[in-house]
């Protein structure tokens, strides 16, 4: 599998969608050896043609800047630009989480959502910090009338609303607020150095952002208990051991890694990915039996799309799947 990924790395903008094809229809058809062995042979030749010619290893994270904003970064990633990059960028303050750089958060990201060019989103900080949470200093005076009044944290809630799916790649700090938006992503990616921990009980508050809610349904109540109630951070590898991670990697590697797992998504229908999504989501939500028929109605739904049609009759026809999202 890395091979093959590698391969594509230097593959030409143009093959790149034949290749990840292949690539997604041979996790689902059992092709046979010969062929596998063709493609692997073919891709050979072109990265030993390409490694000749460019004397460092090819990364997969290519981007271009599409807009301008005074707390976020976005770019557009992965061979086919289809993976969109927002990257917090409030250094001094290690992204605290203040009001415009959430409202800018937003706006990228019904951005993204409209764009039909756009399969997977990867939500990512520095390598100092993903973010060190809500701006304390901000919301210092605040008062209780005037959190009540003003719904305070209600337009935090864009991400976790968000149709297509969001990786978090966790480097450094994710705190408080920054932990809880790390956890209303879908996939969280963390970097051997990052640290999560709901630290808002030092301060004289609790998390406001799912803290108490998210954690202790990814981590169980004694683990989320000891948490919130100590502020105690744990490192990647516990977050990854107790399913709070999916993945660790060194810092370096991250974003890159989490553009392959955006780009990989990519490869499949959006349509189908989004029906997916909403299903996986809906177990967060409701019981066992309602979660199972909501799953079998979907399920059945997908039955009504051009792509379920073409991911079956491609797999009959030992072909890729060209998928249309309709
Ligand atoms: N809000 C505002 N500013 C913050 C901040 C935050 N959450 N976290 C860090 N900063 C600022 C610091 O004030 C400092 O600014 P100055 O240089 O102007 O003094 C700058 O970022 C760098 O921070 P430190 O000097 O503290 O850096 P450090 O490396 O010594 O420590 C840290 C790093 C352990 C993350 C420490 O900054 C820290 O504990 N931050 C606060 C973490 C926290 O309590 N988060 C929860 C916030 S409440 C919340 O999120 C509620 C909710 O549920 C939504």
């Amino acid at each position: 599998m890395a091979f093959l990924l590698e391969a594509n790395a230097v593959t030409p903008s143009h093959e790149a969608p034949i290749l990840l094809q292949c690539f997604a229809a041979r996790l689902r058809v059992p092709l046979k050896m010969a062929n596998i062995a063709k493609i692997f042979a073919t891709r050979a030749q072109g990265v030993l043609q390409a490694a000749a010619r460019q004397p460092q290893v090819a990364t997969r994270f290519s981007s271009s800047s599409t807009k301008n904003w005074e707390y976020i970064k976005t770019e557009v990633a992965g061979e086919s630009k289809n993976v969109a990059v927002i990257t917090l960028n409030r250094p001094k303050a290690l992204n605290a989480l203040c009001n415009g750089l959430m409202k800018e958060l937003s706006t990228a990201l019904q951005q993204f959502s409209k764009d039909k060019s756009i399969s997977a989103i990867v939500l990512t900080g520095s390598e100092k910090a993903f973010a060190a949470g809500a701006d304390i200093k901000e919301m210092v005076g605040n008062t209780y009338s005037q959190c009540i009044q003003g719904n305070f944290l209600n337009d935090w809630t864009e991400v976790a609303r968000t149709q297509k799916p969001i990786i978090a790649a966790v480097n450094g700090y994710a705190l408080g607020g920054g932990c809880e938006l790390a956890m209303m992503c879908d996939i969280i990616y963390a970097g051997d150095k990052a640290k999560f921990g709901q630290p808002e009980i030092a301060l004289g508050t609790i998390p406001g952002a799912g803290g108490t809610q998210r954690l202790t349904r990814v981590v169980g109540k004694s683990k989320a208990m000891e948490m919130c109630l100590t502020g105690n951070m744990i490192g990647a590898q516990e977050a990854e051991k107790l399913g709070l991670a999916s993945k660790v990697v060194p810092a370096d590697q991250l974003l890159g890694e989490a553009v392959k797992l955006g780009e990989k998504i990519g490869t499949h229908s959006n349509l189908i990915v989004q029906l997916c999504k909403e299903a996986v989501n809906t177990a967060y939500e409701t019981t066992l039996q309602e979660g199972l028929k909501f799953e079998r109605r979907t399920f059945h739904a997908t039955f009504s799309t051009a792509d379920r049609k073409e991911g079956m009759t491609a797999f009959a026809e030992k072909r890729p799947a060209k998928f249309t999202n309709e």
